[in-house]
């Protein structure tokens, strides 16, 4: 058999392990200390933020996103329907409803147009939705700017997803930024990881300073325990912000080794009618952390996505159907939608090649030669 090739796997980067070895020799083995502390001003200087907290995951971060925004059972959340199943399920953790939105064809996130549709029309049906949370799919940002104006335009909040996109920029500026709360997530699979964690980032630091203590179990000051919130368990541990920070040092490597990813794939795969890329808009930067192609079988002779992902997993190499939209996840089926069925068309005809910033040129020509011997 084959050696694996895997989508996108954990890539240290050197000084992780010198990190953890303080912590553990300092004692700091706990949700909160020095490296938390570190891995917070780091994090908040890379993205141009002024406060971020280090967080247990992703998912909770957009969680607390939510409840700082006052999100309460019977609410509505406008989400990406285009996206992983952590970017709404913390709306329904708060009793929330769900309306997702259809993504746009140039960076395949969140449509503004669709958007506005959707927030005139849950208007008129009596229902102002609470929060907008868009997403910067495998990296590649979204619409931001065109998504703020219309969010400011009828006052509503919006929790950026950032959580495949750290490292990504929009005219000079870090995605998770525009927002007025931005999550990112450190998961094992993504740019850079911290085992598993995440972080709410803002310019509000009220918000942060409140996240902070809701995710320490809202202890009110007081020399015993006493509580005046629910609270929640969501701080990142020491240890993980210890290989966070070694993470950190090498994330610009990092991207443009996936960068580098994508351009093999795209001059590998040039000539074949059919299988297409998405390109950069002008001043959209992506961090190329998954390199996604569109293979319209009208125009392949037949081959679709599928018929490529058999084909690798034949030779032990992973690749990935695009996310499959919330709106036809039966767990959301009741959820209403908007769109013109542009991401139903993605995920038909999506497929994440193997993006690792650990692959070497062996491993990405055993990937295009594969592709290339189906046609
Ligand atoms: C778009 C998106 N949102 C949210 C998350 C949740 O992050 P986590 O896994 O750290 O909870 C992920 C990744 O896992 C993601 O890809």
């Amino acid at each position: 058999m084959n050696e694996k090739i895997w989508l996108s796997s954990p890539h240290m980067g050197g000084n992780e392990q010198v990190y953890v070895k303080e912590a553990f020799d300092t004692n700091w083995i706990a949700p909160l200390g020095p490296h938390v502390d570190g891995f917070e001003k780091d994090l908040a200087a890379f993205t141009g933020t002024k406060q971020v907290a280090a967080l247990s995951s992703g998912t909770s971060a957009i969680h607390l996103a939510l409840i700082l925004l006052d999100v309460k059972a019977g609410d509505e959340v406008l989400c990406q329907s285009f996206t992983f199943s952590a970017s709404a399920n913390p709306i329904v953790y708060q009793g929330a409803t769900p309306i997702f939105i259809d993504s746009e064809k140039d960076t395949w996130n969140m449509c503004p147009v669709h958007l506005r549709t959707a927030i005139t029309g849950r208007i008129k049906k009596g229902k102002k939705p609470k929060a907008i949370i868009p997403v910067h799919l495998y990296g590649m940002p979204g619409k931001m700017k065109e998504i703020i104006q219309v969010a400011k335009e009828f006052e509503i909040p919006v929790i950026e997803d950032a959580a495949e996109a750290l490292g990504s920029t929009l005219d000079g500026q870090a995605c998770g930024s525009f927002g007025d709360l931005g999550i990112l997530s450190f998961n094992g699979n993504k740019i850079i990881t911290t085992s598993g964690g995440g972080a709410l980032i803002s310019n509000n630091e009220a918000y942060i300073s409140k996240a902070r203590f809701l995710a320490t179990q809202a202890r009110d000051a007081a020399p015993h325990y006493q509580h005046s919130h629910i609270g929640y368990n969501y701080r990142m541990s020491n240890v993980c912000a210890a290989i966070g920070r070694g993470q950190l040092e090498v994330l610009l490597k990092r991207v443009e080794q996936r960068r580098a990813n994508y351009s093999f794939y795209a001059e590998a795969l040039k000539d074949i009618p059919g299988i297409i890329f998405l390109n950069e808009p002008a001043g959209y930067f992506s961090n190329r952390w998954l390199t996604s192609i569109t293979v319209d079988p009208a125009l392949t002779g037949g081959v679709t996505r599928e018929t490529i992902r058999l084909a690798l997993e034949n030779e032990n190499i992973e690749s990935r159907p695009l996310w499959k939209p919330m709106h036809l996840q039966p767990v959301f089926e009741q959820a209403p939608f908007y769109g013109d069925g542009t991401s139903e068309k993605l995920f038909e005809q999506g497929l994440c090649l193997p993006s690792g910033s650990n692959l070497d040129t062996q491993s990405l020509e055993r990937v295009t030669a594969i592709i290339k011997s189906l046609f």
